[in-house]
């Protein structure tokens, strides 16, 4: 299995993954977790790229690129992975083509997330990630077993910072400026499988995984 998933921020990429993953064993590539962590680390590639997310921007692409370079290198990606949030426009796209072509991959299926802004928006502000693992939650969708504590390792549940409303909708924005080409381009690849991303986490789960076994 390698797969990629799209969609606008707050339609349940993450979410989604965190099953995914789970059910095929397959690691999890976020380019928004690995950045966040960089940043955590105190890194210089975290500190440039919390800038462009703190403003809802791209962080650049030979950053982007380099980094998802750089984790391909590991021997786990070798049963497979799912990306989560890259690529994010057409240059990552054909640089991630060229990647996996040097080492004689195909993708197996790019899965679109479709979610109205107004279901964004409200997911968003109802979003608590863990500050210490970054599992997602939501205050009425997904809580935690305990109010404000992660059920994994009883870390504190935080906002992120790129969650207030006036950057989610730039990041919109960009969505549909950069990120939404990139549908076109997998859809041409006969890659591309939609979801409707207002149902409930549930029935998408189950979706993803009976369209994805139908391709094993
Ligand atoms: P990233 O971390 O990738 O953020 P994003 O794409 O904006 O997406 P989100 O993580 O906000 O949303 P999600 O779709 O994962 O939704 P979630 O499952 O959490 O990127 C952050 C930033 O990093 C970017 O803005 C950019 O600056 C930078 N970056 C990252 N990748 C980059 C790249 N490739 N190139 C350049 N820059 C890059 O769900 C949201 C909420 O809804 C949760 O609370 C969840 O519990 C709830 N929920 C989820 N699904 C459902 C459901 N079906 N029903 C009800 N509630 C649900
Ligand atoms: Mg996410």
């Amino acid at each position: 299995m390698r797969i990629i998933l799209m969609g606008p921020p707050g339609a349940g990429k993450g979410t989604a993954a965190e099953s995914l993953i789970k059910h095929y064993h397959i690691p999890h590539i976020s380019t928004g977790n690995i950045f966040r962590e960089l940043y955590k680390d105190r890194t210089k590639v975290g500190k440039i790229a919390k800038e462009y997310i703190e403003r809802g921007e791209l962080v650049p692409d030979d950053i982007t690129n380099e980094i998802v370079r750089h984790r391909l290198s590991h021997s786990d990606v070798k049963k497979g992975f799912l990306f989560d949030g890259y690529p994010r426009n057409l240059e990552q796209a054909e640089a991630l083509d060229k990647m996996l072509n040097d080492m004689g991959w195909t993708l197996t299926a790019a899965i679109n997330f479709s979610a109205p802004d107004e279901v964004i928006i409200k997911r968003i502000s109802g979003r608590r990630v863990c500050e210490t693992c970054g599992t997602v939650y939501h205050v009425t969708n997904k809580k935690p077993k305990v109010p404000g504590v992660c059920d994994h390792d009883q870390g504190r549940l935080i906002h992120r910072n790129d969650d207030m409303e006036h950057t989610v909708r730039r990041r919109l924005k960009i969505y549909l400026n950069h990120t939404e080409p990139v549908i076109g381009y997998y859809r041409e690849k006969g890659l591309l499988i939609t979801v409707d991303g207002t149902q409930s986490i549930e029935e998408i789960d189950q979706t993803l995984k009976k369209v994805l076994g139908e391709k094993t």
